[in-house]
């Protein structure tokens, strides 16, 4: 078969500075993750926002059971992969389990994602120093960053498993404060990943910039979900915050439009995709 570039798309490319704007103007933010050509061009067409080439590949791509054996290789590859299948939608790259270790690793990383395999943005996961020092070194060349808290997968053993973060008032201010920190760092947006909906709304209505949420309620500015979870076709159980928006439709195209707007109308997530 015979793959074309993505092309077509008659959409004003999104940027980052849009995605200020649609905060600014209270237009939720539709992201989906993407691991290759098919299916980015899937999301391009269904009008996705943001396409993340998520290190959750390790897990829905490569079967792992965590992300941290997913390598700075396999995000180029993957990410390269995606890029191809895009026009319009922004593409954001995580940088992998200890690519953050020091800023030389962080801006290799950066350079490989953004100039080799076309990455818009970069992820990187958590708040300790040496991951503002690197959000600064990659804003300072001008690589956009998102950052990501709360539930930060690559923290798995530290955490003992894939747990909700913030329930308790201490830990709920150390999150928000992580979230003031990255911003400050120079972060352009935010994944706060797995959080009691009240958190997702105080991070949320205390940063300026987007709070993209996936396991964090419906006051976020926009949502994110891994798209083998939304298809219904992840290994396993299906997560709790996550919908099977596959279900009842006949299309990964229509799933994913249903997906897209039911985030913009604020139908998704409901009251039982999210912790209390
Ligand atoms: O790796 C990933 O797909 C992610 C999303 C779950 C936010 O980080």
């Amino acid at each position: 078969m015979y793959v074309q570039n993505a092309k077509s798309s008659e959409r004003k490319p999104v940027t980052v500075p849009g995605l200020h704007a649609m905060k600014a103007q209270g237009q939720r933010i539709v992201v989906l993750t993407a691991y290759d050509t098919s299916f980015a061009m899937q999301l391009e067409s269904a009008g996705v926002d943001v396409a993340l080439v998520g290190d959750s590949l390790g897990m829905v791509v490569q079967g792992h059971r965590s992300t941290l054996s997913v390598t700075l290789e396999h995000m180029v590859y993957h990410t390269g992969m995606v890029a191809r299948g895009l026009s319009s939608t922004l593409l954001i790259a995580d940088l992998p389990f200890m690519a953050d270790r020091d800023v030389p690793h962080v801006l290799e990383a950066g350079a490989r994602l953004v100039g080799e395999a076309g990455a818009a943005m970069v992820k990187i996961e958590g708040a300790a120093p040496h991951v503002l020092d690197g959000i600064a070194a990659l804003v300072a060349r001008a690589i956009p960053v998102c950052a990501h808290v709360g539930l930060t997968p690559q923290s798995v053993h530290k955490f003992g498993g894939f747990r909700i973060q913030g329930r308790e008032q201490a830990a709920a201010d150390r999150v928000l404060d992580e979230a003031l920190a990255v911003q400050s760092a120079g972060a352009d947006l935010l994944v706060l990943e797995g959080v009691p909906r009240a958190l997702g709304e105080r991070v949320t209505q205390a940063l300026k910039i987007p709070v993209i949420g996936i396991g964090a309620g419906p006051q976020c500015d926009g949502q994110v979900l891994v798209l083998h979870d939304m298809l219904g076709i992840t290994p396993g159980k299906r997560p709790k915050f996550s919908k099977d928006f596959l279900a009842g439709r006949d299309s990964i195209a229509a799933a994913i439009r249903a997906y897209a707007d039911d985030v913009r109308s604020g139908a998704f997530p409901a009251p039982e995709h999210c912790f209390d």
